[in-house]
């Protein structure tokens, strides 16, 4: 009780801090449209915190009724990041105002009030609105439009162990597209699905996560996924909500391997040849290289995720092979077995989805709420000669959007070096 106070003092505090930014902005404003714009700001911030607040509070009530829910977690969250992003801006501004009112005083000068003063806190505050203005409709874009703005990524490797008849493979990687949150709205992948098949590439991957809950939920896009052409063969894995990850305790034993085959049954469908803990041996001129693919390996402190990939199992009597490209969902997976542990020259993972938010500057810079939990969240990372993808994911689980972290189709380019 006492932190829910203090949780709601807090809040109401910055709600208020953040309208002084508009209060001071608005000051010179006509008498109606200042009135309006500062209600309409009280009423609505208030109204989100009030309503989301509630909802949450009652989680057990309201946990099944998906409308209800997808509001409470967009609107705490828009509501946090933009109130927040106008009060740090303001923070910003009055503690270097405070900081040139403290000096003026060390030199006993005499403080000059007025003009200045009040042009600089007019510039403050209308930056800080800028700046959650533009929070604001990045939220809104992002879980509306933006979750199915599909970006291609080309990420080009090459390896002097790639037998040249492979010179210039190309795979196409997918992962995590999490069905269950798409409700049906077979629109947008089905454009994803096209804008896949333009990129005419050798192999198509899915490195996992093909649903949130159970396999059910994958039953209605097996036309869909079907439409999905690759030259030669579609390949895909297990990840962790695919065994049924997202019902926590529900979870048996058994319950578990019922929805993993479930799931994986329906990929069938779909044309993927599924690669659990198991090999295949791709083929061109004579030539080969191996692609495993291993069930969920993940790590977490509290020991969360599945364990059931098994590298050494999966390449179990497989060729000799002069290059290998593995399939594990969990980058983490990379990290304890397979670098510098086995001879694998490329890994796909996916499973972080980058976070679903973040901040990119592409080539420059990148920063996603995922950084805090993997090392390796987005992007390609090498060590030594091995490489490891990890693809941001194509669809979107408890935030209903993305935010700076477009849902990703990735095409690798194998070249010889
Ligand atoms: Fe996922």
């Amino acid at each position: 009780m006492i932190v829910r106070t203090l949780i709601t003092f807090a809040t109401s505090f910055l709600i208020l801090y953040a309208y002084r930014a508009l209060h001071i902005v608005t000051k010179k404003w006509s008498k109606l449209p200042r009135r309006f714009t500062r209600i309409a700001f009280l009423v609505l911030t208030f109204f989100v915190y009030i309503t989301t607040t509630y909802i949450s509070v009652n989680f057990e009530t309201y946990k099944d009724t998906e409308a209800l829910m997808n509001y409470t977690i967009v609107g705490a969250i828009t509501l946090s990041v933009t109130v927040l992003s106008i009060c740090i801006i303001q923070l910003i501004g009055d503690l270097i105002l405070l900081f040139r009112y403290l000096k003026f005083r060390a030199k006993n000068k005499e403080i000059v009030s007025g003009g200045n003063e009040m042009t600089r806190r007019t510039f403050v505050s209308k930056m800080a609105l800028a700046v959650g203005g533009v929070m604001l409709g990045s939220f809104l874009w992002g879980t509306t439009k933006g979750k199915y703005g599909w970006r291609v990524l080309k990420n080009k490797l090459s390896f002097d162990n790639l037998p040249a008849s492979f010179d210039g493979l190309k795979i196409v990687q997918i992962s995590d597209l999490h069905l269950g949150s798409f409700q049906n709205n077979f629109e947008p992948l089905q454009e994803a699905v096209e804008m896949i098949n333009e990129l005419e590439a050798d192999y198509i991957v899915f490195t996992g996560d093909l649903v949130n809950e159970t396999y059910t939920e994958a039953e209605p896009w097996i036309n869909v996924f079907r439409k999905l052409k690759a030259k030669k063969d579609k390949y895909a894995i297990l990840g962790n909500h695919d065994y049924g990850w997202g019902r926590g305790h529900e979870m048996t034993p058994e319950s578990k391997q019922t929805i993993s085959r479930g799931v994986a049954a329906i990929a069938e469908k779909m044309d993927f040849k599924m690669l659990l803990n198991e090999h295949t041996i791709l083929e061109q001129d004579g030539e080969k290289i191996g692609l495993v693919g291993v069930e969920n390996w993940g790590y977490s402190p509290q020991g969360w995720f599945p364990t059931e990939g098994d590298y050494t199992k999966a390449s179990q009597d497989m060729e000799d092979v002069p290059f290998k490209i593995l399939l594990s969902h969990d980058p983490t997976h990379w990290d304890h077995k397979i670098m510098g542990k086995e001879n694998v020259d490329l890994t796909l993972a996916g499973h972080t989805h980058g976070g679903q938010m973040g901040i990119a500057i592409p080539g420059l810079f990148e920063i996603s709420a995922a950084k805090f939990f993997y090392d390796r969240y987005a992007g390609a990372y090498k060590e030594g000669k091995q490489h490891l993808y990890v693809n941001r994911g194509m669809g979107f689980l408890i935030f209903p959007g993305r935010v700076g972290m477009p849902p990703e189709i990735t095409l690798h380019t194998l070249n010889k070096a």
